[in-house]
């Protein structure tokens, strides 16, 4: 990443105090740091307790420009809840798409609240957003002069039900048919939050790709949050206005918010303090006293099932279909029946590209912005899905002391062996991760350092370093070889 000068050193560490300040103030302000290390949690629950943040990042609760007070209102870990901020935009200047038979625009009508709507002017388009947005987009020069003019009506704020999910820019309402993901003018981890119409194009194409692929007999409890619509407004150029964008996320808890469903980070984050274990510890716990089987025999079948439930449909789609998913902790809704992997939803469209296999099968379409050679493929497919969330899951099991980590390792090769068998298609991610000798894996102590936008650089493969691959080294079958397990 080249010299650094004193005043990017002075950033970095200023960043990691901040976050570690911030990390304490969160601890200090729950009441229910019990119930989040024992669970059951539901879907809102987790998402709010997400308190340790991500485990390999030096300052994964850094959220400069936020105050202390806009942390309390805003930030997940403080259990903030806040009406949806919503605009009225003049035809000539909103923006959107959908890939449904519905606009974008009659989309987000289904969430507006009658009491606004009435304000909302003929022809005009309903625009979600984020609160703490709107109030930055509201001492923009521009858009003061687009409200003066009636290009840009402000609406209001709705009733306080919506709830930061763990990403902090995507919203959640338990009785809302869709969250509202938006833009953030904020730096979280390694970039400002800004959607981009890149990005935001990527749900609608998963949208209708998705449609014919049988993911649901496939793939049993295995989902796509679908993204399949996106609003802004148009900028002084006509070009779209990145701050203003949002995309419109099935909400799949619907009419079940009360279900045990997890992001997978809360689940294998650090333990909350001194003498606690991680979440996904202590269920195993519970469940172990209610089986009355041995602790890592209940471990390491807790863990066939994760393979099962989120493995399988992940590299399914990769392989058989050219799809590729960027399944990292945070992205990974995992679905539990009493503490039981039963499926998961994956998230965040904006982490999807496809591989050859894709074009192979589509040779009636372009090739997308986001089809990735093989080389980019295996490296962010495989960092996110067995570094990112497998291995830990897999070191969380371990620290614990459930079981070991070399145990878990065999399974999961024996896992991945099986896939082959049981796949059809482009089978190089499954070959690379078994026998490659090293993966890659995301520098982000280095990225955090340097002060990189990760979202907008050109070449991201820069900030990849290379990572042995526990997995090439292991046998599947050395249990029967006599090594212990
Ligand atoms: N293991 C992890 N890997 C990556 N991100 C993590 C991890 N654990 C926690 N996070 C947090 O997840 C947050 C958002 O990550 P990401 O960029 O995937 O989501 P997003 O695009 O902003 O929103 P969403 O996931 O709702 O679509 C960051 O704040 C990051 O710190
Ligand atoms: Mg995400």
């Amino acid at each position: 990443m080249g010299p650094l000068d004193a005043t990017a050193r002075h950033t970095f560490r200023e960043r990691v105090l901040e976050s570690r300040a911030n990390t304490r103030a969160s601890l200090d302000d729950r009441d229910d740091l019990a119930h989040l290390q024992n669970g059951p949690l539901t879907f809102a629950e987790a998402e709010q307790g997400l308190l340790a943040g991500h485990a390999f990042h030096p300052a994964p609760k850094s959220r400069a420009p936020f105050s202390e007070a806009e942390a309390r209102a805003f930030c997940p870990e403080h259990r903030a809840r806040f009406g949806l901020a919503w605009w009225a935009v003049a035809p000539p200047l909103a923006a959107g798409d959908s890939s449904r038979d519905i606009t974008a625009a009659d989309l987000a009508l289904e969430l507006l609240p009658a009491n606004l709507a009435t304000r909302l002017p003929p022809g005009f388009s309903a625009l979600p957003m984020h609160p703490w947005q709107a109030l930055q987009l509201r001492r923009q020069a521009w858009v003061q002069a687009q409200e003066r003019r009636g290009q840009l009506l402000w609406l209001g704020n709705s009733a306080a039900e919506w709830l930061p999910t763990s990403s902090h820019r995507s919203l959640y309402a338990p009785r809302a048919p869709w969250m509202v993901k938006g833009s953030l003018s904020a730096r979280l981890t390694n970039s400002l939050r800004l959607l981009s119409l890149k990005e935001v194009r990527r749900g609608l194409h998963l949208d209708r790709w998705m449609r014919e692929l049988d993911v649901a007999r496939r793939f049993p409890g295995f989902a796509v949050m679908q993204e399949p619509a996106w609003l802004g407004w148009l900028d002084a150029k006509g070009d779209v206005d990145p701050a203003s964008l949002v995309v419109l996320r099935e909400n799949l808890l619907l009419g079940a918010a009360e279900t045990e469903t997890v992001v997978l980070a809360t689940l294998t984050q650090q333990p909350l303090g001194p003498g606690r274990q991680t979440l996904l510890a202590a269920r195993l716990r519970a469940k172990t006293q209610a089986l009355g089987e041995p602790l890592p025999q209940v471990a390491r079948s807790w863990f066939g099932a994760f393979c099962e439930r989120v493995l399988t449909p992940l590299f399914g789609l990769a392989v058989e279909d050219g799809i590729v998913l960027l399944a990292h902790q945070q992205n990974i809704v995992l679905r539990l029946d009493d503490g039981w992997p039963v499926g998961m939803f994956y998230r965040d469209c904006q982490g999807s590209g496809v591989g050859d296999r894709f074009l192979e099968r589509h040779p009636q379409l372009a090739p997308p912005e986001n089809h990735w050679p093989q080389a980019t493929l295996r490296r962010y497919f495989l960092y996110y899905l067995l570094i990112n969330s497998t291995f830990a899951v897999i070191s969380a099991l371990a620290a614990d002391g459930l079981v070991d980590e070399a145990r878990l390792l065999r399974d999961l090769r024996a896992h991945l062996e099986g896939l082959r068998t049981r796949f059809d298609g482009d089978l190089d991610c499954l070959d690379h991760a078994l026998h490659a000798a090293r993966l890659e894996v995301k520098g982000n102590f280095f990225c955090y350092l340097s002060g990189i936008n990760e979202a907008t650089l050109a070449e991201p493969a820069r900030l990849y370093l290379p990572l042995d691959n526990p997995l090439a080294a292991t046998t599947a079958t050395a249990r029967h070889k006599g090594v212990p397990a």
